[in-house]
C-alpha cells in the first residue's frame, strides 16, 4: 500500500522525453549564467540587507551572506548532479518524482510554492517600495494606507528591539499591480526571452558595480564598528543575530536553481547546468558580500530599516542622480525576477497538472496566445493577493525556509540516488563523495533552525493542508497511478 505513494517516475522515461523535446535549444553556458543572475539579484539585496542589518546583524550582515551562501554552495552542487542527469523542466519536482516518490514530488511541487509564488510577492513588496520613492521624487505622493499592508511589522514601543504586528495601512496596491502587469504579460506569451534577459541583467549588474565602486570611496570605517555589535536580545545582533539574518538574507540566494527549470533549452545540458548553477551562485556571492560592506560602511546600520535601502545610502553620499540610476536600475532589475518567478510557478503547476497531481485546468492553453492561461491568471490572482497583504518580513521568511526545506529534499535525492543506482551515467558528479550532501543538509537545517519560531509554526500548517490535498486530490487523479494499473 505505502508503494503506491512513493511510485517513481522512471529516470529512463524522463530522459527518454527530453530526448524528444520539441523546445529549441538556444541557451550556451554564459545565457545559463545570465539566467540565474537574472532570478537572483532582487529584493533580496535591493531591500532585506538593509532589513537583516538593521535588525539582526549590523556589518556582520557580511558574514551572514558567507553562511548563507556556504549552504547554498552545497545545495547548488546537488542540483547540478541532478540536473546533469535529469535535465527536464520543472526543477526540483521532477527530480523528487524520479528519486523519492510521488508523495515527496508533491510535497516539493507545494514547497516550490513558496519559492517561486511568495517569492514572487516579496519581490513585489520590494518592487512597490522603490516606485515609491521613485515617484516621490517626482512629486508624486501615494497615500501611505496604499502601500502598506493592513498589518505590518512595527517596532514594540514597550519593548526595544521587539517588533510586533499593528495596523498600519490597508492594502499595498502597487505591489499589487505589478503581479497584475507581469501576469498579462505571461498571458499573452512574453516569457523569458533570452535576449531581454541578458540587457536586464547587464542593467543589474552596471547598477551594483556602479554602487560598489563609487560608494567604496565615501565609506567611513567607523561605521563597521563594532563589526559584529554586541549581542542585545534574542536573534539581537551577535552571533544569533547573525544567524538569524543568515535566514533572512538567504532569500537573496534563492532562484539559482530556476536554471535547472531550462534544461530542455539548454545546447549541452550536462555540461553547461553546472555551470550556469554554479556561475551564477558565485557572481552574486561575491556581490552580495561587496554591496553589503559598502552599503553598512556608508550608512549606520541602524538606519537601514527603510524600503530602499541602497538609494538611502546614495542619498547619504549627495550623489542625486546615482539614486535616481540605482531606482531604476532596482525598478526593471526586480521586474524580471517577478517575471521570471511568476513564470516558474505556472510551469511547476504545468507540469504538475500534466502528473495529473492538480487538476488539469492548469494546463489548459489559450487558442490563440498558446499560454497556460488560466493558470497563469490563477496564479497572478494569489500571488498579487499575497503582495498587497502580507508584510515583506513574514514572506521572506516563509520563502527562506520553504526554500531551505526543498533544499535539503534535493540533498537528499543526491544522496539516496547514489545508494539505489550507483552506476547511472552522472555527467556531473558533486565533488566530495557523501561529504557534499550531507553538508548542504546540515547547513541548510541550521539556517531552518535559526529562522525558527512562529515561521516555522506556519510552514507546519501549510504542509499539513498540503499533504490534506494530495490525499483528497492527487493520489485518485495520477496519470502514473493510472498507467501501472
Ligand atoms: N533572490 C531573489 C531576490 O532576491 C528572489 O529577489
Amino acid at each position: 500500500m505505502t508503494n503506491r505513494y512513493f511510485i517513481k517516475k522512471p529516470i529512463a522515461r524522463i530522459q527518454e522525453e527530453f530526448a524528444q523535446g520539441q523546445l529549441k535549444r538556444t541557451l550556451g553556458p554564459w545565457n545559463l549564467v545570465s539566467l540565474g543572475i537574472g532570478c537572483i539579484i532582487g529584493a533580496g539585496i535591493f531591500v532585506l540587507t538593509g532589513k537583516a542589518a538593521a535588525q539582526y546583524a549590523g556589518p556582520a550582515i557580511v558574514y551572514s551572506f558567507m553562511l548563507s551562501g556556504l549552504a547554498c554552495a552545497f545545495a547548488a552542487l546537488c542540483y547540478a548532479e541532478l540536473a546533469s542527469v535529469l535535465p527536464v523542466s520543472g526543477s526540483a519536482y521532477t527530480y523528487a518524482y524520479a528519486t523519492l516518490g510521488e508523495v515527496i514530488a508533491w510535497a516539493m511541487g507545494w514547497l516550490l510554492v513558496l519559492e517561486y509564488g511568495l517569492s514572487a510577492a516579496t519581490v513585489a513588496v520590494g518592487w512597490s517600495g522603490y516606485i515609491v520613492s521613485f515617484l516621490k521624487d517626482f512629486g508624486l505622493v501615494i497615500p501611505p494606507e496604499l502601500t502598506s499592508p493592513y498589518f505590518n511589522m512595527v517596532d514594540d514601543p514597550a519593548h526595544v528591539g521587539q517588533r510586533i504586528m499593528a495596523a498600519t495601512g490597508h492594502f499595498n496596491l502597487p505591489a499589487f499591480l505589478g503581479i497584475m502587469g507581469v501576469t498579462s504579460l505571461l498571458v499573452v506569451g512574453v516569457s523569458e526571452s533570452a535576449k531581454v534577459n541578458n540587457v536586464i541583467v547587464c542593467i543589474k549588474l552596471a547598477v551594483i558595480v556602479t554602487f560598489i565602486a563609487i560608494g567604496a570611496f565615501y565609506v567611513d570605517t567607523a561605521n563597521w564598528h563594532p563589526f559584529i555589535p554586541e549581542n542585545t536580545g534574542p536573534n539581537q545582533y551577535g552571533f544569533p543575530g547573525i544567524l538569524r539574518a543568515a535566514g533572512v538574507i538567504f532569500f537573496a540566494y534563492v532562484g539559482f536553481e530556476a536554471v535547472s527549470t531550462a534544461g530542455q533549452e539548454a545546447q549541452n545540458p550536462q555540461k553547461d547546468m553546472p555551470i550556469g548553477i554554479l556561475g551564477s551562485l558565485a557572481v552574486c556571492t561575491l556581490l552580495y558580500i561587496a554591496v553589503s560592506l559598502v552599503l553598512t560602511g556608508i550608512v549606520h546600520y541602524s538606519k537601514l530599516n527603510v524600503p530602499d535601502p541602497i538609494a538611502v545610502a546614495v542619498d547619504a553620499i549627495g550623489l542625486g542622480w546615482l539614486s535616481f540610476i540605482i531606482k531604476i536600475g532596482a525598478i526593471m532589475g526586480l521586474t524580471s525576477v517577478m517575471l521570471v518567478l511568476c513564470y516558474g510557478q505556472t510551469r511547476i503547476f504545468y507540469m504538475m497538472g500534466k502528473d495529473g497531481l492538480i487538476p488539469k485546468l492548469f494546463c489548459a492553453i489559450h487558442p490563440k496566445f498558446r499560454t497556460p492561461w488560466i493558470n497563469t491568471i490563477l496564479v497572478g490572482l494569489v500571488v498579487g493577493v499575497a503582495a498587497g497583504a502580507t508584510p515583506i518580513d513574514v514572506l521572506g521568511d516563509l520563502v527562506s525556509m520553504g526554500t531551505l526545506f526543498a533544499f535539503c529534499i534535493v540533498c537528499f535525492s543526491v544522496i539516496y540516488l547514489r545508494c539505489k543506482q550507483p552506476d547511472l551515467v552522472r555527467p556531473f558528479r558533486a565533488p566530495g563523495g557523501m561529504v557534499t550532501p550531507i553538508l548542504g543538509i546540515l547547513l541548510c537545517g541550521y539556517l531552518i533552525w535559526g529562522i525558527g519560531g512562529i515561521v516555522f509554526v506556519t510552514l507546519r500548517w501549510y504542509f499539513i493542508g498540503g499533504i490534506v490535498l494530495y490525499f483528497l486530490y492527487g493520489q485518485f487523479h495520477s496519470v502514473l497511478h493510472k498507467e501501472q494499473k
